[in-house]
């Protein structure tokens, strides 16, 4: 009997697989992250960056995190011990402490999604920005905060205690294909609106040389790529080690970063169009939050009922977005608890869900600790995929070839990632972390 509750899960198929680590990666930060920190640092400037380090370091990271994760067979609290030795631990550390702080303000946010979603289908938008920052004050003070966080923790909880198959996978093939069709639909109803044009030019081509050399941008590239990207959290790690030894892990790499980032840009062909035709462009870059809670509502506001069904549908896709990104954050401490303790995945998952819920409280209460909390995190993700490449790079670097045989890959491929993840990643890696650094203690 003991041997069965230890047995540990494998996902269904390949694509249930990579659908589950495309709703980890498109969430909340697809949304409204790649529209905000585009218009904060330059448009294009900050695109072409964002896309640059998905290339240069985003794939080989996913490559190197899926070898960790299928290769120990373990959760990533655990899995740098079990490949590299007790010298690790601190990294299965990070891995513990960076999921269950994102995890803890993304459950609030998800809960004023929620609420704005409700909102438009019950009630109906605001009209004017002052209204819809009315409103959003209403949402994020008091008690009405914690009701939508507690239902997004509760869901989660049901899902993820479903285990693997029955619980995230099975809500991934369901959420992703709908996800994409409201998307698609989306952006061609915004290709129409009345400034869409400008909204493109301000988004993809204004291009300010400069700004590639402005810290803010570099840090805003980097911290965007990794959390879109789910990466140097453990989160790969821990997916892929429900993996069987069949599945091909850099075409996997490449399907999954490329969803993603389409995902990030589709977004903003429905975000600038809108902002831009509602004339709404100064009220973004006062406010990082702002934009998905008070502009788009503010702007959908002026459209009458169709605008109205359009913010129906946008933010029930940002909840779709987020719920499946939020169980793929609680499965990295549930797995872990499994793994350690041995003990029954529901009891991991109720412990987790209060855990998570007891850590968000100062971010219901404060915008500004939530907006901190960020801040701190994104850089402990990046610190995180720097450790993952050095690993994977330097100390373990036959488990890397290992695996990639094991994969399938061509010797061109394998001898590619190896030099990447040696001299090439862990190297800019070190230097984005460092001008992040720099520029979140200089903010
Ligand atoms: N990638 C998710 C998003 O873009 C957030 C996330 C970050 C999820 C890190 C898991 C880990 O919203």
């Amino acid at each position: 009997m003991e041997q069965q509750s230890i047995q540990r899960e494998e996902w269904n198929s390949k694509l249930g697989f990579i659908l589950a680590a495309v709703g980890s990666a498109v969430g909340l930060g697809n949304l409204w992250g790649f529209a905000y920190r585009s218009s904060q640092g330059g448009g294009a400037a900050f695109v072409l960056l964002y896309i640059f380090v998905v290339l240069v370091v985003g794939i080989p990271i996913f490559v190197a995190e899926f070898s960790l994760g299928r290769s120990t067979n373990t959760s990533a609290v655990l899995a740098p011990i079990k490949a590299a030795g007790k010298k690790w631990s601190a990294l299965g550390f990070l891995f513990l402490i960076a999921p269950l702080a994102i995890a803890s303000y993304y459950a609030v946010i998800m809960g004023w999604t929620a609420d704005i979603f409700f909102q438009s289908l019950i009630v109906g938008l605001p009209e004017t920005t002052s209204q819809a920052g009315e409103l959003f004050n209403l949402i994020h003070n008091g008690t009405r905060d914690f009701v939508g966080q507690i239902f997004s923790l509760v869901l989660a909880f049901y899902i993820v205690s479903g285990g693997i198959r029955r619980g995230i996978e099975k809500l991934n093939k369901i959420c992703m294909p709908i996800l994409f069709i409201i998307l698609l639909g989306l952006v061609i109803w915004a290709a129409f609106l009345g400034n869409a044009g400008e909204g493109y030019r301000n988004f993809l081509f204004n291009f300010d040389l400069s700004q590639l050399a402005n810290p803010t941008t570099i840090r805003n590239a980097f911290s965007q790529a990794f959390f879109s990207l789910s990466l140097g959290i453990g989160i790969m790690i821990t997916y892929a080690s429900y993996l069987n030894k069949k599945n091909d892990l850099t075409k996997q790499a490449v399907q999954i970063a490329s969803l993603d980032t389409a995902v990030g840009l589709m977004a903003g062909l429905i975000t600038f169009p809108i902002i831009f035709t509602f004339g709404l462009n100064e009220t973004i870059s006062n406010s990082t939050i702002a934009t998905l809670f008070i502009t788009i509502p503010s702007g959908l506001g002026q459209y009458g009922l169709i605008g109205r069904l359009v913010a129906i549908l946008f933010f029930g896709l940002a909840y779709i977005a987020a719920i499946t990104s939020l169980i793929s954050l609680i499965e990295i401490p549930v797995s872990a608890l499994i793994d350690k303790f041995k003990i029954k995945r529901n009891r991991a998952s109720g412990i987790t869900i209060i855990f998570i819920f007891l850590l968000g409280i100062p971010s219901a209460l404060s915008t500004d600790l939530l907006g901190d909390i960020d801040a701190i995190a994104n850089v402990l993700l990046i610190l995180g995929g720097f450790l993952v490449s050095f690993l994977i790079g330097w100390v373990i670097p036959k488990t890397l070839d290992k695996e990639l045989t094991n994969s399938g890959s061509s010797l061109l491929t394998r001898n590619y990632l190896k030099f990447m993840l040696k001299y090439v990643t862990p190297v800019l890696v070190a230097w984005g972390l460092i001008i992040s650094v720099y520029d979140l203690l200089k903010g």
